[in-house]
Protein backbone atom coordinates (compact mmCIF):
# COMPACT_ATOMS: atom_id res chain seq x y z
CA UNK A 1 0.00 0.00 0.00
CA UNK A 2 1.46 3.22 -0.86
CA UNK A 3 1.45 5.99 1.65
CA UNK A 4 -1.83 7.75 -0.46
CA UNK A 5 -3.85 4.43 -0.11
CA UNK A 6 -2.79 4.35 3.51
CA UNK A 7 -4.17 8.02 4.17
CA UNK A 8 -7.10 7.23 1.79
CA UNK A 9 -8.16 4.50 3.73
CA UNK A 10 -7.73 6.15 7.11
CA UNK A 11 -11.23 7.10 8.73
CA UNK A 12 -12.26 10.67 8.58
CA UNK A 13 -12.41 12.68 11.59
CA UNK A 14 -14.11 14.89 12.74
CA UNK A 15 -12.34 18.53 13.58
CA UNK A 16 -11.78 19.39 17.21
CA UNK A 17 -13.13 22.23 18.70
CA UNK A 18 -9.58 23.69 20.63
CA UNK A 19 -9.33 27.63 21.47
CA UNK A 20 -6.17 29.11 19.86
CA UNK A 21 -6.55 32.22 22.21
CA UNK A 22 -6.63 33.92 24.89
CA UNK A 23 -5.53 35.83 27.67
CA UNK A 24 -1.77 35.65 28.28
CA UNK A 25 -0.15 34.27 31.61
CA UNK A 26 2.77 35.61 33.26
CA UNK A 27 6.25 35.31 33.26
CA UNK A 28 8.61 35.53 36.30
CA UNK A 29 11.78 34.36 37.71
CA UNK A 30 11.77 32.41 41.43
CA UNK A 31 15.51 31.46 42.70
CA UNK A 32 16.96 32.14 39.29
CA UNK A 33 14.34 29.77 37.36
CA UNK A 34 11.64 30.92 34.64
CA UNK A 35 8.13 30.52 35.98
CA UNK A 36 4.79 31.24 34.74
CA UNK A 37 1.80 32.24 36.65
CA UNK A 38 -2.03 32.33 35.30
CA UNK A 39 -5.31 32.27 37.16
CA UNK A 40 -7.35 28.49 36.62
CA UNK A 41 -11.05 28.17 36.49
CA UNK A 42 -12.03 28.79 40.09
CA UNK A 43 -10.20 32.38 40.36
CA UNK A 44 -7.24 30.71 42.18
CA UNK A 45 -3.62 31.96 41.26
CA UNK A 46 -1.43 29.01 39.50
CA UNK A 47 2.56 28.84 39.48
CA UNK A 48 4.74 26.64 37.57
CA UNK A 49 8.07 26.21 35.78
CA UNK A 50 7.49 27.60 32.61
CA UNK A 51 8.44 24.66 30.74
CA UNK A 52 5.94 22.56 29.12
CA UNK A 53 6.41 18.97 29.87
CA UNK A 54 5.76 17.89 26.35
CA UNK A 55 8.58 19.63 23.91
CA UNK A 56 9.97 21.82 26.99
CA UNK A 57 8.01 25.46 25.16
CA UNK A 58 7.71 28.16 27.19
CA UNK A 59 4.54 28.17 28.84
CA UNK A 60 4.74 31.92 29.53
CA UNK A 61 3.98 32.08 25.25
CA UNK A 62 0.85 29.72 25.36
CA UNK A 63 -2.74 31.74 26.51
CA UNK A 64 -5.61 30.87 28.89
CA UNK A 65 -8.77 30.36 28.02
CA UNK A 66 -11.65 28.47 30.41
CA UNK A 67 -9.05 29.10 33.28
CA UNK A 68 -7.10 26.48 31.14
CA UNK A 69 -3.50 27.01 30.60
CA UNK A 70 -2.37 26.39 26.99
CA UNK A 71 1.16 25.86 25.45
CA UNK A 72 1.77 28.34 22.04
CA UNK A 73 3.43 25.07 20.66
CA UNK A 74 0.67 22.30 20.59
CA UNK A 75 -1.87 23.19 22.63
CA UNK A 76 -1.76 20.74 25.34
CA UNK A 77 -4.39 22.56 27.67
CA UNK A 78 -3.07 22.30 31.95
CA UNK A 79 -6.04 22.60 34.34
CA UNK A 80 -5.66 24.54 37.92
CA UNK A 81 -4.23 20.97 39.28
CA UNK A 82 -1.34 20.96 37.29
CA UNK A 83 -3.25 17.95 35.03
CA UNK A 84 -3.05 17.73 31.02
CA UNK A 85 -7.22 17.65 30.36
CA UNK A 86 -6.23 18.22 26.30
CA UNK A 87 -3.86 16.80 23.60
CA UNK A 88 -5.33 18.43 21.22
CA UNK A 89 -3.33 16.12 18.67
CA UNK A 90 -5.35 13.29 19.33
CA UNK A 91 -8.25 14.69 19.62
CA UNK A 92 -11.06 14.51 22.75
CA UNK A 93 -11.14 10.39 23.09
CA UNK A 94 -7.19 10.35 22.53
CA UNK A 95 -5.37 9.04 25.83
CA UNK A 96 -3.27 11.37 27.83
CA UNK A 97 -0.16 10.19 29.33
CA UNK A 98 -0.89 9.98 32.86
CA UNK A 99 3.06 11.80 33.22
CA UNK A 100 1.31 14.63 31.46
CA UNK A 101 1.13 17.22 34.40
CA UNK A 102 2.87 20.27 35.94
CA UNK A 103 4.15 20.75 39.21
CA UNK A 104 1.96 23.28 40.47
CA UNK A 105 1.18 25.52 43.41
CA UNK A 106 -0.27 28.32 44.84
CA UNK A 107 1.98 31.22 44.28
CA UNK A 108 1.15 32.88 48.25
CA UNK A 109 3.08 29.52 49.17
CA UNK A 110 6.81 29.80 49.35
CA UNK A 111 8.46 25.98 47.80
CA UNK A 112 10.86 24.82 45.61
CA UNK A 113 9.84 23.03 42.47
CA UNK A 114 11.95 20.53 40.97
CA UNK A 115 15.01 21.43 38.56
CA UNK A 116 14.87 20.82 35.21
CA UNK A 117 16.25 17.62 33.91
CA UNK A 118 20.03 17.68 32.94
CA UNK A 119 20.57 14.04 31.86
CA UNK A 120 20.66 12.55 28.84
CA UNK A 121 21.80 12.84 25.50
CA UNK A 122 21.52 16.02 23.80
CA UNK A 123 21.24 17.49 20.14
CA UNK A 124 23.31 21.27 19.89
CA UNK A 125 25.54 23.52 17.88
CA UNK A 126 28.39 21.29 19.57
CA UNK A 127 27.65 17.90 19.64
CA UNK A 128 29.84 15.36 19.22
CA UNK A 129 29.99 13.05 16.04
CA UNK A 130 28.16 15.59 13.88
CA UNK A 131 31.88 16.37 12.48
CA UNK A 132 31.42 12.92 10.92
CA UNK A 133 28.28 14.43 8.33
CA UNK A 134 28.24 16.83 5.88
CA UNK A 135 26.83 20.34 6.58
CA UNK A 136 26.04 23.64 4.42
CA UNK A 137 28.54 25.93 5.02
CA UNK A 138 27.54 28.85 2.69
CA UNK A 139 25.24 29.51 -0.25
CA UNK A 140 27.65 29.26 -3.38
CA UNK A 141 26.58 33.36 -4.31
CA UNK A 142 28.14 34.32 -1.17
CA UNK A 143 32.09 32.88 -2.76
CA UNK A 144 33.16 35.27 -5.89
CA UNK A 145 35.85 33.97 -8.12
CA UNK A 146 39.10 34.89 -5.86
CA UNK A 147 37.31 35.83 -2.85
CA UNK A 148 36.61 34.11 0.77
CA UNK A 149 34.18 33.84 3.14
CA UNK A 150 34.23 33.01 7.11
CA UNK A 151 31.22 30.70 8.05
CA UNK A 152 31.23 28.61 11.77
CA UNK A 153 30.33 25.61 12.10
CA UNK A 154 30.34 22.81 15.67
CA UNK A 155 32.43 25.82 17.07
CA UNK A 156 35.22 26.47 14.64
CA UNK A 157 35.67 29.06 12.04
CA UNK A 158 36.59 27.70 9.00
CA UNK A 159 37.27 29.83 5.99
CA UNK A 160 35.81 29.30 2.70
CA UNK A 161 37.40 30.27 -0.64
CA UNK A 162 36.89 29.90 -4.49
CA UNK A 163 39.49 30.50 -6.78
CA UNK A 164 40.22 32.59 -9.20
CA UNK A 165 39.23 30.70 -11.66
CA UNK A 166 35.67 29.90 -10.40
CA UNK A 167 36.52 26.04 -10.74
CA UNK A 168 37.95 24.90 -7.21
CA UNK A 169 36.76 25.77 -3.82
CA UNK A 170 38.51 25.53 -0.41
CA UNK A 171 38.27 25.26 3.26
CA UNK A 172 40.46 25.85 6.29
CA UNK A 173 40.96 26.70 10.24
CA UNK A 174 42.56 29.30 11.40
CA UNK A 175 45.08 26.85 12.15
CA UNK A 176 45.38 25.66 8.73
CA UNK A 177 43.52 22.28 8.73
CA UNK A 178 41.55 21.08 6.14
CA UNK A 179 38.20 19.10 6.02
CA UNK A 180 37.87 15.98 5.01
CA UNK A 181 35.85 17.13 1.98
CA UNK A 182 34.13 20.54 0.44
CA UNK A 183 31.79 19.99 -2.49
CA UNK A 184 29.48 22.37 -4.35
CA UNK A 185 25.91 20.81 -4.42
CA UNK A 186 22.55 22.37 -4.22
CA UNK A 187 23.33 25.53 -4.47
CA UNK A 188 25.56 25.66 -1.28
CA UNK A 189 29.10 24.54 -0.13
CA UNK A 190 29.18 21.96 1.84
CA UNK A 191 31.79 20.80 4.35
CA UNK A 192 32.49 17.26 5.67
CA UNK A 193 34.90 17.81 8.32
CA UNK A 194 36.02 14.05 8.36
CA UNK A 195 34.67 11.11 6.17
CA UNK A 196 30.93 11.58 6.35
CA UNK A 197 28.70 8.76 7.52
CA UNK A 198 25.30 9.72 5.47
CA UNK A 199 25.68 10.49 1.55
CA UNK A 200 24.42 14.27 0.20
CA UNK A 201 20.88 14.43 -0.34
CA UNK A 202 19.48 14.80 -3.70
CA UNK A 203 16.66 16.42 -5.44
CA UNK A 204 15.12 15.20 -8.78
CA UNK A 205 13.21 18.42 -9.61
CA UNK A 206 16.52 20.80 -8.89
CA UNK A 207 16.84 22.90 -11.99
CA UNK A 208 13.75 20.92 -13.86
CA UNK A 209 11.25 22.90 -16.05
CA UNK A 210 8.42 24.57 -14.15
CA UNK A 211 9.93 24.65 -11.15
CA UNK A 212 10.81 28.19 -9.26
CA UNK A 213 13.77 28.32 -7.46
CA UNK A 214 13.65 31.11 -4.57
CA UNK A 215 15.39 31.82 -1.29
CA UNK A 216 14.35 32.59 2.15
CA UNK A 217 15.97 35.27 4.29
CA UNK A 218 18.26 33.13 6.15
CA UNK A 219 17.96 32.80 10.23
CA UNK A 220 20.83 32.72 12.13
CA UNK A 221 21.55 33.37 16.07
CA UNK A 222 20.41 32.44 19.51
CA UNK A 223 18.47 28.90 18.42
CA UNK A 224 18.91 25.20 18.81
CA UNK A 225 19.70 23.71 16.23
CA UNK A 226 17.84 20.15 17.29
CA UNK A 227 14.71 22.45 17.93
CA UNK A 228 14.51 24.28 14.71
CA UNK A 229 15.00 20.73 13.39
CA UNK A 230 12.03 19.37 15.32
CA UNK A 231 9.88 22.34 14.98
CA UNK A 232 9.79 21.48 10.94
CA UNK A 233 9.16 17.60 11.53
CA UNK A 234 5.97 18.73 13.51
CA UNK A 235 2.63 19.40 11.61
CA UNK A 236 0.95 19.59 15.18
CA UNK A 237 1.35 23.00 15.89
CA UNK A 238 -0.14 24.35 12.97
CA UNK A 239 -2.86 25.57 14.44
CA UNK A 240 -1.25 26.93 17.10
CA UNK A 241 1.53 28.73 15.80
CA UNK A 242 0.70 29.27 12.34
CA UNK A 243 -2.85 31.34 13.46
CA UNK A 244 -1.68 34.48 10.61
CA UNK A 245 -0.86 32.09 7.69
CA UNK A 246 -1.99 28.85 6.55
CA UNK A 247 -3.21 27.30 10.67
CA UNK A 248 -6.44 26.40 10.87
CA UNK A 249 -8.80 24.92 14.18
CA UNK A 250 -9.08 22.04 12.10
CA UNK A 251 -5.81 21.35 11.97
CA UNK A 252 -5.35 20.92 15.98
CA UNK A 253 -6.09 17.28 15.65
CA UNK A 254 -3.46 15.19 13.49
CA UNK A 255 -4.63 12.74 10.94
CA UNK A 256 -3.10 8.88 9.96
CA UNK A 257 0.33 9.47 9.14
CA UNK A 258 3.00 7.00 7.20
CA UNK A 259 6.35 7.09 8.73
CA UNK A 260 9.36 5.10 7.51
CA UNK A 261 12.99 4.83 8.47
CA UNK A 262 15.21 3.64 5.52
CA UNK A 263 18.76 3.95 6.17
CA UNK A 264 19.65 7.78 7.03
CA UNK A 265 16.62 8.63 5.84
CA UNK A 266 13.26 9.25 7.79
CA UNK A 267 9.70 9.75 5.56
CA UNK A 268 6.24 10.47 6.22
CA UNK A 269 3.32 11.41 4.68
CA UNK A 270 -0.29 13.28 5.91
CA UNK A 271 -3.01 14.86 4.17
CA UNK A 272 -4.04 18.08 6.84
CA UNK A 273 -6.27 21.16 6.63
CA UNK A 274 -4.99 24.16 6.08
CA UNK A 275 -6.47 28.11 5.26
CA UNK A 276 -5.57 28.53 2.01
CA UNK A 277 -5.45 32.57 3.02
CA UNK A 278 -2.54 33.74 0.12
CA UNK A 279 -4.50 30.84 -2.10
CA UNK A 280 -7.63 33.56 -3.35
CA UNK A 281 -8.92 30.67 -6.00
CA UNK A 282 -10.06 28.50 -3.35
CA UNK A 283 -13.79 28.68 -2.16
CA UNK A 284 -14.13 30.82 1.06
CA UNK A 285 -16.39 29.48 3.95
CA UNK A 286 -17.38 31.65 7.18
CA UNK A 287 -14.76 34.53 5.53
CA UNK A 288 -11.80 31.51 6.11
CA UNK A 289 -10.88 29.98 2.52
CA UNK A 290 -10.23 26.37 3.20
CA UNK A 291 -8.34 23.32 1.15
CA UNK A 292 -6.24 20.58 1.70
CA UNK A 293 -2.52 19.23 1.37
CA UNK A 294 -0.75 16.31 0.85
CA UNK A 295 2.75 17.01 3.07
CA UNK A 296 5.82 14.61 1.82
CA UNK A 297 8.36 14.64 4.74
CA UNK A 298 11.88 13.22 3.95
CA UNK A 299 14.66 13.94 6.64
CA UNK A 300 17.68 13.34 5.89
CA UNK A 301 20.11 12.94 8.74
CA UNK A 302 21.35 14.54 10.94
CA UNK A 303 20.45 18.13 10.08
CA UNK A 304 18.77 18.37 6.52
CA UNK A 305 15.12 17.71 5.75
CA UNK A 306 13.09 17.82 2.09
CA UNK A 307 9.37 18.65 2.76
CA UNK A 308 7.02 18.74 -0.75
CA UNK A 309 3.38 20.52 0.03
CA UNK A 310 0.95 19.05 -2.42
CA UNK A 311 -2.10 21.38 -2.99
CA UNK A 312 -5.08 20.48 -3.75
CA UNK A 313 -7.78 22.47 -5.78
CA UNK A 314 -4.96 22.09 -8.58
CA UNK A 315 -3.35 24.59 -6.82
CA UNK A 316 0.86 23.06 -7.50
CA UNK A 317 3.00 22.13 -5.57
CA UNK A 318 6.01 23.79 -3.08
CA UNK A 319 9.46 21.94 -2.26
CA UNK A 320 10.79 23.21 0.85
CA UNK A 321 14.62 22.25 1.40
CA UNK A 322 15.98 23.42 5.01
CA UNK A 323 19.61 23.40 6.26
CA UNK A 324 20.28 23.24 9.20
CA UNK A 325 23.65 24.14 10.42
CA UNK A 326 25.12 23.64 13.84
CA UNK A 327 27.29 26.74 14.84
CA UNK A 328 28.09 26.29 18.30
CA UNK A 329 26.38 25.88 21.88
CA UNK A 330 22.79 27.40 21.49
CA UNK A 331 23.72 28.88 17.85
CA UNK A 332 22.29 27.87 14.56
CA UNK A 333 21.60 28.96 11.16
CA UNK A 334 18.84 27.82 9.15
CA UNK A 335 18.79 28.06 5.29
CA UNK A 336 15.67 27.64 3.36
CA UNK A 337 15.61 26.91 -0.34
CA UNK A 338 11.94 26.82 -2.10
CA UNK A 339 10.55 24.89 -5.21
CA UNK A 340 7.57 26.67 -6.59
CA UNK A 341 5.44 24.88 -9.41
CA UNK A 342 1.93 24.96 -10.58
CA UNK A 343 0.00 24.13 -13.82
CA UNK A 344 -0.38 27.61 -15.21
CA UNK A 345 3.32 29.10 -14.10
CA UNK A 346 3.66 32.51 -12.45
CA UNK A 347 4.37 35.80 -12.96
CA UNK A 348 7.85 37.34 -10.87
CA UNK A 349 5.12 39.18 -8.62
CA UNK A 350 3.46 35.89 -8.14
CA UNK A 351 6.03 34.16 -6.85
CA UNK A 352 7.40 37.37 -4.69
CA UNK A 353 4.16 36.96 -2.69
CA UNK A 354 4.20 33.18 -2.48
CA UNK A 355 7.57 33.89 -1.33
CA UNK A 356 6.87 36.84 1.37
CA UNK A 357 4.00 34.34 2.64
CA UNK A 358 6.49 31.54 2.87
CA UNK A 359 8.64 34.66 5.15
CA UNK A 360 5.50 35.30 7.05
CA UNK A 361 5.43 31.37 8.03
CA UNK A 362 8.22 30.95 9.07
CA UNK A 363 8.75 34.08 11.06
CA UNK A 364 5.31 32.32 13.18
CA UNK A 365 7.90 29.54 14.05
CA UNK A 366 11.16 31.90 14.62
CA UNK A 367 8.82 33.78 17.18
CA UNK A 368 8.63 30.76 19.58
CA UNK A 369 11.67 29.07 18.83
CA UNK A 370 13.36 32.34 20.58
CA UNK A 371 11.60 32.36 23.37
CA UNK A 372 12.88 28.68 24.66
CA UNK A 373 14.75 29.01 27.79
CA UNK A 374 16.88 25.44 27.07
CA UNK A 375 17.88 25.57 23.73
CA UNK A 376 19.05 21.82 23.24
CA UNK A 377 16.91 18.80 22.02
CA UNK A 378 17.18 15.65 24.05
CA UNK A 379 17.33 12.51 22.00
CA UNK A 380 16.44 10.02 25.03
CA UNK A 381 12.96 9.41 24.83
CA UNK A 382 12.56 9.68 28.84
CA UNK A 383 13.36 13.45 29.07
CA UNK A 384 9.77 14.64 27.25
CA UNK A 385 6.46 13.09 27.03
CA UNK A 386 5.06 11.52 23.91
CA UNK A 387 1.89 10.39 22.04
CA UNK A 388 1.25 8.63 18.79
CA UNK A 389 1.14 12.09 17.07
CA UNK A 390 4.36 12.53 17.99
CA UNK A 391 6.14 9.37 16.12
CA UNK A 392 7.82 10.73 13.13
CA UNK A 393 9.53 13.34 15.24
CA UNK A 394 10.71 10.34 17.81
CA UNK A 395 11.51 7.91 14.86
CA UNK A 396 14.25 10.87 13.30
CA UNK A 397 15.14 11.43 16.86
CA UNK A 398 16.01 7.78 17.21
CA UNK A 399 17.64 7.65 14.07
CA UNK A 400 19.83 10.83 15.18
CA UNK A 401 20.80 8.76 18.12
CA UNK A 402 21.61 5.65 16.63
CA UNK A 403 23.61 7.88 13.92
CA UNK A 404 25.54 10.03 16.66
CA UNK A 405 26.36 7.44 18.85
CA UNK A 406 27.68 5.29 15.37
CA UNK A 407 29.83 8.36 14.85
CA UNK A 408 31.15 8.34 18.04
CA UNK A 409 32.31 4.91 17.88
CA UNK A 410 34.33 5.20 14.77
CA UNK A 411 35.70 8.76 15.58
S1 LIG B 1 2.16 21.34 23.81
FE1 LIG B 1 3.75 22.31 24.83
S2 LIG B 1 5.50 21.83 23.72
FE2 LIG B 1 3.92 20.73 22.75
FE1 LIG C 1 5.79 25.79 11.52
Amino acid sequence: MTPEQALAAAPAKAPAAVPVEGEAPEAFELDGQPMVRWTDAEGCTRVAHDRCPHRRAPLSAGYVADGVLRCRYHGWGFGGDGRCVDVPALGPEGRIPPRARLEVVPSEVPVTLPAAPTAGSWLDGDTPGLERFWHQACRLGELAPGASVETELLGTTWTLSLAADGATYSARTAEGAEPFAVQAHLDHLWLAPTAPLAPLPEVPEWGQDGWHLRRLSRAEGRFGVGLLLDNQLDAGHFAFVHTTTFGTPDAARLPESVVERDGTTVTCTMRVPIAARNLAVVEAEDDEPRSHRTMHYAFHAPLWLRLQLDYEEGLGSTILLFGFVPQGPGRARMDLDILFRRPEGFTEDQLDERLAFEEQVVAEDLHLQRLFHDLRLPLDPAAELHTKADRYSLTCRHLLRDLLAEAAATV
